[in-house]
């Protein structure tokens, strides 16, 4: 995770750093910092917390007079503070960085950028350097000494060694990047010289081309605010800019042609609107993401599905399907092969993406492996896919950005949820685009097997209005979920379709509230999590009745399971349709949601969850949108 920005040109760039920090905020929120080239020096200004508090520390620095009594102290004070005022009202050459901590807790030592023991080079950083360690000791047996506890610090010192050694900028950067083991995006300001240096690998790391000034950037959307004209920078390439020219180099030197690509700029900025936070106006957005999905589909039951008409092969050719994701886009999987087994008939596991990495690979031609992804940019799904598609198999990827490394990977198998920025960092209408993208897809595959689901597809249709009745009921759900955002631990149980919902519920109310929650398949809890149970320990259902034989067994089974915990005092929470009477005697709190069939519940029931989690966070006054230590992009495995 973390964000990088840098602009060289003619403008202040501590404006342009703090607004795309703001806009990479997604990516980490740790502590932020830039540093500022002015007069031959680097000038740098770091703080804990989110951009906001790095953002008044400046403004501070541009009020506030030394306060030091002792006279020489003052005297230096002051002279370090007009040159940082100098260089923040004047430099027009910066980087910045917006930190999720991976080496080091979040302090304002540990902050980005990093400098060398000179404090002539600064370096930004995204990325984890696994071999820092070990390089780390050499330097120390050669006299060098550090500061903080990043990896990011190492690499700052290990370059200026290149450099005292009297290497140029770029050789230098070779030698350490040859060195490195791990991930990065790399971005270095060298007091010398007005430049930035920026590297890359397996991190994203975009360049927007300008008039007479160049910026940098994580994402290609921070870059578009300015230009239109963008390089998506390779892995292994380095860079080099100055306000007027861009040169690029691979690892041995040689210099590499440019490739710029003509971006549309496509608005980045979400507004809240009426509601108090992006979480709940996101869950409001959910009738109207399915509405399109469902229309774009298809608009009457008879017609094919016709949103995965640019795939290169039919499912019919499809002997295995593997899906790998990770947090939310995970447990939507997990819907997804229910669906895909129970209507298209073709095999299916998922995998949590960064364990998929971890066993052997058996792949071939006829698997086809589906990475499923908000971001488009998570560490964990594009390695996973990687692997698959180095042996042999046939890979697709849904997600929610267009441009992204997952898009292109997948290419053209692709499918896009038009779920539109998803600001919150906890997922609520990516997930139930991704869950109906999935509903879609089986049906798409049924369809290649040449398999008639023209009542599925009816029934389908009706969700959007569902999906609206539900969220009317928001306010019905705010006072019976308070009474219990006291507990600490909580279990979510269901079965069949649903268990993925018990799993993204307790996803949602950990990730909001910092209240421990877990998922379990109903029938596991009697083979040991049944033994935390007693009237602490609050056991939320999802018991959703249907018309075939398999619903209904799944339904009884699922209230067993619950008298199970009742009589272990556990307080019981159920989300059950409107018509459900069997409930009544077994339930301290009864979730209502419209009537709907089991097969089809698993977006209607997600909702309620969403309140849940949403009401008790804003109740115990948590960061609803930024919750702590998270990122909405997760770019290190
Ligand atoms: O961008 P991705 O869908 O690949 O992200 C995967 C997870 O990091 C994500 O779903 C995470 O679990 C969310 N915070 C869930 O709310």
């Amino acid at each position: 995770m973390c964000g990088i920005v840098g602009y060289i040109g003619n403008k202040a760039a501590k404006d342009i750093l703090l607004n795309g920090l703001k806009s990479l905020e997604y990516r980490g929120y740790d502590s932020a910092g830039i540093a500022l080239l002015d007069e031959g020096r680097i000038n740098v200004i770091k703080s804990q917390g989110k951009i906001a508090s790095l953002e008044s520390k400046i403004n501070q620095l541009q009020n506030v007079t030394s306060t030091s009594s002792n006279k020489p102290e003052k005297e230096f004070n002051s002279i370090l503070q007009e040159r940082l005022v100098n260089a923040i009202n004047k430099s027009n050459c910066g980087i910045g960085h917006t930190r999720w901590a991976t080496h080091g807790k979040p302090s304002d030592i540990n902050s980005h950028p990093h400098l060398n023991t000179a404090g002539n080079i600064a370096l930004v950083h995204n990325g984890i350097i696994k071999n820092f360690y070990e390089i780390k000791r050499e330097l120390e047996e050669d006299g060098v000494e550090f500061i903080s506890e990043t990896d990011t610090e190492v690499v700052v010192k290990f370059y200026s060694k290149f450099k005292d050694q009297g290497l140029s900028d770029i050789d230098a950067f070779r030698k350490v990047l040859q060195r490195l083991d791990g991930s990065y995006a790399f971005a270095l300001i060298n007091a010398d010289s007005q430049k930035i240096i920026l590297a890359k690998n397996q991190s994203p790391l975009v360049i927007g081309i300008g008039d007479n000034e160049n910026f940098i950037a994580s994402d290609s959307a921070t870059v578009l605010e300015h230009t239109e004209k963008v390089i998506k920078l390779k892995d292994l390439q380095i860079a080099e800019l100055s306000a007027n020219d861009v040169k690029l180099f691979d690892l041995d030197g040689n210099t590499v042609k440019l490739e710029v690509h003509h971006m549309h700029q496509v608005s980045s900025v979400a507004e809240k609107g009426p509601y108090k936070h992006f979480l709940l106006k996101e869950i409001h957005e959910q009738p109207a993401v399915i509405s399109k999905m469902l229309l774009d589909a298809y608009s009457v039951a008879t017609e094919p599905i016709a949103c995965f008409n640019n795939l290169d092969f039919k499912f019919s050719q499809i002997d295995k399907i593997s899906f790998v994701a990770c947090g939310s886009a995970y447990h939507a999987a997990l819907v997804g092969k229910y669906l895909i087994e129970l209507w298209a008939k073709i095999p299916v596991e998922v995998n949590i993406a960064s364990e998929f990495c971890s066993f052997p690979v058996l792949h071939g031609k006829n698997n086809l492996v589906i990475g499923i992804s908000q971001s488009g940019e998570t560490a964990d799904t594009i390695a996973a896919i990687k692997s698959a598609q180095s042996a042999g198999a046939k890979i697709m990827a849904i997600t929610n950005k267009q441009d992204s490394a997952i898009f292109d990977l997948a290419k053209p198998n692709t499918y896009v949820t038009p779920a539109g920025i998803e600001v919150s960092v906890a997922s609520t209408k990516a997930f139930t685009s991704q869950v109906l993208a999935l509903y879609l897809l089986a049906i798409k595959a049924a369809e290649d097997k040449g398999l008639d689901l023209i009542d599925i597809k009816d029934e389908l249709h009706k969700l959007p209005l569902v999906i609206d009745q539900v969220i009317e009921r928001a306010d019905d759900y705010h006072a019976p979920f308070l009474k219990y955002a006291n507990y600490r631990d909580f279990l979510f149980l269901s079965r069949g379709v649903n268990y993925p919902i018990a799993l993204e519920g307790a996803l949602k109310l950990k990730e909001l509230s910092y209240i421990h929650a877990t998922g379990y398949p109903s029938g596991e809890m009697k083979h040991g999590p049944i033994a935390i149970l007693d009237q602490n320990v609050p056991v939320l259902s999802i018991a959703i009745d249907g018309a075939s034989e398999l619903e209904h067994n799944v339904y009884k089974k699922t209230l067993s399971n619950a008298e199970e915990a009742r009589a272990r005092m556990s307080p019981s929470l159920v989300i059950a349709c409107d018509s459900n009477r069997d409930v009544e005697n077994i339930f301290d709190e009864i979730i209502r949601i419209p009537n709907i069939s089991q097969f089809f519940s698993p977006i209607i029931a997600t909702i309620p969850l969403q309140f849940l989690a949403y009401y008790i966070a804003e109740h115990l006054g948590k960061d609803v949108d930024q919750p702590r230590n998270l990122a909405k992009s997760v770019t290190v495995e």
